[in-house]
């Protein structure tokens, strides 16, 4: 069975967007692949470093959402990255044959220099972050990456690195392949990118009385100040999630259609998107609740997770060790 490697920052509860970004693949990739799934603990703390004090809190957390959604702890490997101290140890490997330049160079990074101004972000490790991530991947010697868009310059990265640790060592690394995953747009309350940072999100698991009262309250089309007035629904952030979460195309074509003749109000459009939106998001709160009070059993699942990890991760860290000749 092929590979899957893919990895998430702890950042607490999970919302809507991550749902139909990528958890949604996630599940139902494994079936097909032997899948790794980790939750990147160092990774946060590369920009976390100076107040870590909520990570452990916010795995629990992201973990107890990921369960909720359908990721099978028995069928796939699901753990926390710093308890497999392979992939640092791979990192520091990789580390030696990658030029700083290819780094410096990484579009996400200059970005983040330039737009993050309330941290630190001019450290050693964090110009190494997709080091990290190349070693989260090639520790599996993965096969497929499901990931958003906004990652294809770390996987692109990640397969450089991979490549040229080949044309150093041997042929050692399977060269990964990325899984692009076509994202619906997923808008927040307030119209912009759904996001914790933004507290406009809607929880994966949220109570259906404060998912109702988001959406109810949720920005509409700025062109339908009143009930009279024609929208556009290609501008409304509760058309995107329509679109995203109504399973019925003609009722997503009437709400369309109504919407621009003025034929129906938002609230009407709010209540039929409810309609199918509390349905699917009410099995996850069900599965979260089985564990909510018993976090321990979480953390127990993920302990075991890393111990299956390690089996995998201790092999290849041999294997690259040889091929760098300082194995004994
Ligand atoms: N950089 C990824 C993100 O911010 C997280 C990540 C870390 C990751 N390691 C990975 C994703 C390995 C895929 C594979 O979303
Ligand atoms: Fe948005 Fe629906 Fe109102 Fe149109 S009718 S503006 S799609 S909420």
């Amino acid at each position: 069975m092929k590979r899957v490697l893919s990895g998430m920052r702890p950042t607490g509860k999970l919302h809507l967007g991550h749902l139909v970004g990528a958890l949604q693949n996630w599940v139902d990739f494994q079936d097909k692949y032997r899948c790794y799934y980790c939750i990147v603990d160092w990774h946060a703390m590369m920009s976390e470093y100076a107040d870590p004090s909520m990570l452990k809190e916010y795995i629990v957390e992201m973990a107890l959402d990921w369960y909720a959604v359908g990721i099978d702890f028995n069928k796939s490997v699901v753990f926390i990255q710093s308890e497999v101290p392979e992939h640092a140890e791979l990192h520091l490997a990789l580390s030696m044959i990658t030029p700083v330049s290819w780094l410096e160079r990484n579009p996400t990074y200059k970005e983040q220099m330039r737009e993050i101004k309330n941290k630190d972000l001019s450290t050693y490790a964090f110009l190494g972050y997709p080091v990290l991530q190349a070693a989260d991947i090639l520790i599996y010697n993965a096969h497929y990456v499901p990931v958003g868009e906004d990652q294809a310059p770390h996987l692109e990265l990640t397969r450089e690195i991979a490549r040229r640790f080949n044309y150093f060592y041997g042929e050692v690394f399977v060269i990964p392949e990325m899984i692009l995953t076509p994202v619906p747009k997923i808008l927040g309350t307030d119209g912009r990118k759904m996001s914790k940072s933004y507290n406009n999100y809607i929880g994966l698991t949220e109570d259906p009385s404060s998912i109702e009262e988001k959406v109810l309250t949720m920005m509409t089309d700025t062109r339908r100040m009143r009930r009279t007035d024609p929208g556009v629904p290609e501008d409304c952030p509760v058309f995107y999630l329509h679109k995203a979460f109504n399973r019925s195309p003609e009722e997503i074509a009437e709400v369309s259609q109504g919407c621009r003749t003025a034929s129906i109000g938002c609230i009407d459009c709010k209540k039929i998107l409810l309609k199918h939106l509390l349905p699917t998001l009410e099995p996850f709160r069900i599965r979260r609740s089985e564990y909510e009070n018993k976090r321990e059993e979480i953390v127990e699942m993920l302990h075991d997770g890393a111990r299956k990890a390690r089996e995998f991760a201790s092999v290849m860290i041999q294997k690259v060790k040889e091929a760098m000749k300082i194995a004994w």
